[in-house]
């Protein structure tokens, strides 16, 4: 019984982190400095990062809850950070530019976004 116990409180623990902070790794707080050092701003609006919010690229409030990146990859940790690093590898022609984010800056910027829900 006890065992059994457990074992919901460890599968409930699973589904409650895993809906609001997929395992990315990275550090949600460096992700926003990142965020901000690379100017993502100019062009998307970004709940949590100050202005300008521009509109060249679509907002980026509720990422979490985004099935898709870019309208073309499956939103998941690993995806997202390919998109940062290099969004022409996955979307040839698209207005993002490759910024040039070490890998640890994809990953903690795709950390920050994921807190967006
Ligand atoms: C020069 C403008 C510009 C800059 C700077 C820029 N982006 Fe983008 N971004 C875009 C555009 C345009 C799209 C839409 C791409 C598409 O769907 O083809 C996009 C798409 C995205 C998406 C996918 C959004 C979705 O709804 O699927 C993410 C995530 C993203 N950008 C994150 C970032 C981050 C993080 C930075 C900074 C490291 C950044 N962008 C910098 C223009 C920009």
């Amino acid at each position: 019984m006890k065992t059994l116990l457990a074992t919901i409180l460890v599968l409930a623990a699973c589904g409650s982190s895993h809906d609001f902070e997929p395992a990315t790794g990275g550090n949600p707080s460096a992700g926003k400095d990142a965020i901000r050092a690379y100017g993502c701003a100019a062009c998307h609006d970004i709940p949590g990062v100050d202005a300008p919010g521009g509109r060249v690229g679509p907002p980026l409030g509720g990422f979490a809850k985004r099935a898709y990146i870019g309208g073309e990859l499956p939103n998941t940790p690993e995806n997202l950070e390919r998109w940062v690093r290099d969004p022409h590898q996955i979307e040839l022609h698209t207005a993002m530019p490759t910024l040039g984010l070490t890998q640890k800056e994809a990953r903690d910027v795709a950390a920050y976004l994921y807190t967006l829900d």
